[in-house]
């Protein structure tokens, strides 16, 4: 009988399109087989899954390792351990680095950071800024993921390309397939009302929301969408955040637009009561909105205008964040280690099933991207990436705990129902029960040039 690496046993899987128990079996990094639980392979490792849920792997397309040259706030292996934790087994990182990662020399030094530290799988985002036309094809000879695009300002104030130049950037783009992650967000609307804010002397966090009120992420969503229609590229609208931005993504679906759409978990679970109840900590952009918004993101979560979930796991020093004035502080806050958790909380709620779950966090990442069906799916030959979880568990969030250099959260404190247990990358066992035991760096660079042929 042929003998496998890793078996899975006893655990109940689950795929985007339903669950059953089975074992899993693992060989040369690759899913192997399904076989019935009373029918054991013979193995050099069997992981006891009895009681728990085993998960196509975590992919959360949304991250900022920081690495290089903000590595004071994360660096790839605190950043990968991170993820490795809290259940995810490939990130994608943003390109928000110092240098920007704009051409393959910056990219280059990125890679070799993160071959030097990750322990789990790796996308990498090249960046579209003024300038970047030329940049577009070596970014994608050298296997970026995707681009991204800031629209409005962020960590880093990158400045967006002009409307002309997105609309040149866009059509050489959509030849290549990648898809355009945007930050949609219109700057001078921001910039203005910040102005203004100031001049009456506001600092309080509130002001924050009040600088970027729902109408900068409608403008800037229509406006892409157009650019997007023009020109057939493929757009992924990061980090929605209001009831307005979903009308606007829902008409550039109608129209034909390839638009794909994500939101995080601190959407999903603040509101604006919170600026009062936390006050700077919920500091992110775009800010968080009212009870209305966050319950229109509930229903898309469900009714599938929303296709993916990620973190914007953004991690600062304590004395970047928390500042006296909401304009001088840091926006944004780690979430790789919450993600997972507080989700599952919400499935144990009855607030979206777990398949769902699965579609939102692992095949539509995939899919959107282009990776599927070698991430994001559970068939035989599919890389053996899995996120096992134990949906009975409880804990509190304890953010002094966390392998991410930001040991701060606005969850920290908040009870959860249902954790990740083991974090399988390619076979490998990077988290058992909370402890990161890999110690060397098994990530891999996934190139989208590598998984479609495009060059
Ligand atoms: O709050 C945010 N922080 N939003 C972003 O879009 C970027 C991020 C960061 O890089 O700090
Ligand atoms: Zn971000």
């Amino acid at each position: 009988m042929v003998s496998v690496d890793l078996v899975i046993r006893g655990g109940t899987v689950v795929t985007s399109g339903g669950m059953f128990r089975a074992n899993v079996a693992v060989k040369d990094g690759k899913i192997y087989a399904f076989t019935a639980v009373s029918e054991v392979l013979p193995a050099d490792k069997v992981i006891d899954a009895e009681g728990l849920y085993v998960l196509p792997g975590v992919i959360d397309e949304h991250v900022h390792c920081r690495d290089p040259g903000l590595t004071h706030k994360e660096d790839f292996k605190t950043c990968t351990e991170a993820a490795a934790a809290g259940g995810v087994t490939t990130i994608f990182d943003m390109p928000n680095n110092i240098p920007p990662i704009k051409d393959v020399e910056a990219l280059r030094m990125k890679i070799q950071e993160a071959e030097r530290k990750a322990i789990v799988d790796y996308g990498l985002y090249g960046l579209l800024t003024v300038g970047s036309l030329p940049h577009v094809m070596p970014l994608v000879e050298n296997g970026v993921i995707g681009f991204k695009m800031f629209m409005g300002p962020t960590t880093g104030n990158i400045p967006p390309p002009s409307d002309g130049e997105m609309l040149d950037l866009f059509s050489v783009i959509a030849k290549t397939g990648l898809r355009i992650a945007i930050h949609a967000e219109a700057q001078s609307i921001i910039d203005y009302l910040i102005s203004k804010l100031r001049s009456e002397g506001r600092k309080d966090p509130r002001a924050h929301l009040e600088s970027r009120p729902a109408i900068v992420e409608e403008e800037a969503i229509r406006r892409v969408s157009l650019y997007a229609r023009e020109t057939s590229a493929k757009i992924h609208i990061v980090h929605v955040a209001s009831a307005r931005a979903l009308d606007a993504i829902k008409d550039a679906k109608s129209m034909g637009v390839n638009i794909t759409a994500e939101t995080c978990p601190h959407y999903l679970l603040l509101d604006d009561s919170y600026y009062e109840k936390l006050g700077i900590i919920i500091k992110v952009n775009p800010a968080i909105k009212s009870k209305n918004d966050q319950a229109a993101l509930w229903d898309a979560i469900n009714n599938g205008l929303i296709d993916t979930l990620g973190t914007d796991h953004a991690p600062h020093t304590p004395d970047e964040k928390f500042k006296d004035d909401v304009f001088e502080a840091a926006a944004g806050f780690p979430g790789l280690e919450t993600f997972v958790p507080l989700m599952l909380t919400q499935v144990n709620a009855g607030r979206l099933s777990l398949t769902r779950f699965v579609q939102l966090t692992s095949e539509n990442p995939a899919k959107a991207f282009g990776i599927w069906p070698q991430k994001g799916s559970l068939f035989i030959g599919s890389d053996a990436d899995f996120t096992i979880v134990d949906l009975k568990a409880t804990t509190k969030i304890r953010a002094d705990k966390f392998h991410s250099k930001a040991k701060w959260s606005p969850f920290d404190g908040w009870e959860v129902k249902g954790i990740p247990v083991y974090t399988i990358v390619r076979g490998n066992i990077v988290m058992d029960h909370g402890e990161i035991i890999t110690t060397k760096p098994i990530g891999k660079h996934i190139k989208y040039s590598d998984y479609v042929s495009i060059l």
